[in-house]
């Protein structure tokens, strides 16, 4: 039996998604009610990787005043990071040459040092991950899954990703009336790395006239078809929704830069492409809304706070109850403690067989496939 929790630190890693301040309140407000101290580190693990480039600190105390007023907020008090993965850190040789080194055992040091007693880790696959081999090295974790992707398996969803959408979808709305006043072919890329969720949900829900996300590889063909009989029935317009990380039938998907040791891939450039080919097919005058990073931005929505504010006061419940390696996940009807080894490096892709697959082919909406 370990011993009672006085001590947890707080990181949030990887992309910002609109909900983290309202996890860091509700997990700072909870863990002071138990008259725990709280401590949040900054930009994923930097500040315990780099204390010196931070003026107060590169883990500093939160109080109940520090996360007064914070819970709409977009982005994190806390600083976030994706690069320098802890696990495969990129470390500069002599000889010019970038090696991938493993530096968690220095943020075990850090936390034995302080005496903080467990991790509350906020964040996506990365972050997970990074929990994970920290809760095998004998640190008490709990991760809360983030994502404006909802890609991370066994949650219903992330937080984060309502908000995204909502957006989005926001952003389809009013793109209608102008691809209609113009009779054009309007391409919006979103966001959402291999998964298409993002794409699917928003596409669907401002009622785009197509949708192509990576896991249905695209025949551009198909999708000129569609305008194509869109023009012939009079609906002179059409919108073309396109996840960041859609591939096409023969082809490779779009990437602006290749992975590098402690960084993922960037994905980038598919509106482009599709936009181009399509009105080389079609003729008609085509053009490209990037959303990239505004899915990230602003307050969350009222679902995502409830979301977030559900998994952090669920953390604290979990090291409470003397949990640990786990993540909280959305379950119905209430939050369900996971493993986290059976999320770490896990993905969560759209299923095709799902309803919401069949909604979008029921209403007629071109998958490119
Ligand atoms: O995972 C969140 C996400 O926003 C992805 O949808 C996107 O591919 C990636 O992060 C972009 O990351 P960056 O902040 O490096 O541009």
């Amino acid at each position: 039996m370990s011993h009672p929790i006085h001590r947890i630190a707080i990181c949030t890693g990887g992309g910002d998604a609109p909900g983290l301040n309202a996890v860091i309140r509700s997990v700072v407000i909870s863990a002071c009610n138990r008259g725990w101290e709280c401590y949040g580190i900054h930009d994923g693990f930097n500040g315990i990787l780099f204390p010196e480039r931070y003026s107060e600190g590169g883990v500093y105390r939160l109080t109940r005043e520090k996360v007064r007023g914070i819970g709409h907020l977009g982005g994190t008090i806390l600083g976030t990071t994706n690069k320098g993965n802890p696990l495969h850190f990129p470390i500069e040789m002599p000889d010019g040459k970038v090696q991938d080194v493993d530096r968690t055992d220095e943020i075990l040091r850090f936390f034995a040092m302080k005496q903080i007693d467990a991790l509350v880790s906020i964040g996506g696959d990365g972050s997970l991950t990074i929990a994970n081999a920290l809760h095998q090295k004998g640190l008490r974790v709990v991760g809360v899954p983030k994502t404006i992707d909802n890609d991370l398996d066994k949650t219903m969803t992330t937080f984060g990703f309502d908000s995204a959408v909502a957006f989005a979808t926001e952003c389809i709305d009013r793109l209608h009336s102008t691809a209609e006043s113009h009779q054009r072919v309007i391409v919006i890329e979103v966001m959402g790395r291999y998964a298409g969720w993002i794409a699917l949900h928003s596409g669907i829900s401002g009622s785009a006239h197509a949708i192509l996300i990576p896991e249905i590889p695209y025949d551009l063909d198909k999708v000129a078809a569609k305008i194509h009989a869109r023009d012939a029935e009079g609906r002179l317009y059409t919108l073309v929704v396109v996840a960041e990380g859609a591939e096409p039938v023969h082809g490779q998907r779009a990437i602006v830069a290749p992975a590098e040791i402690g960084h993922a891939e960037r994905l980038g450039g598919v509106g482009d492409r599709v936009a181009k080919a399509l009105s080389e097919r079609t003729g008609k005058d085509t053009r490209v809304v990037v959303l990239g990073h505004l899915l990230r931005g602003g307050s969350p929505t009222s679902f995502d706070r409830l979301a977030a504010m559900r998994f952090g006061t669920a953390a604290v419940r979990a090291l409470e109850e003397g949990q640990t390696g786990i993540m909280v996940a959305l379950g119905f009807p209430g939050v369900d403690y996971v493993p986290l080894e059976e999320v770490a490096g896990r993905m969560k892709a759209v299923p095709l067989d799902c309803d919401t697959v069949q909604t979008a082919r029921d209403l007629a909406i071109c998958l490119g496939d």
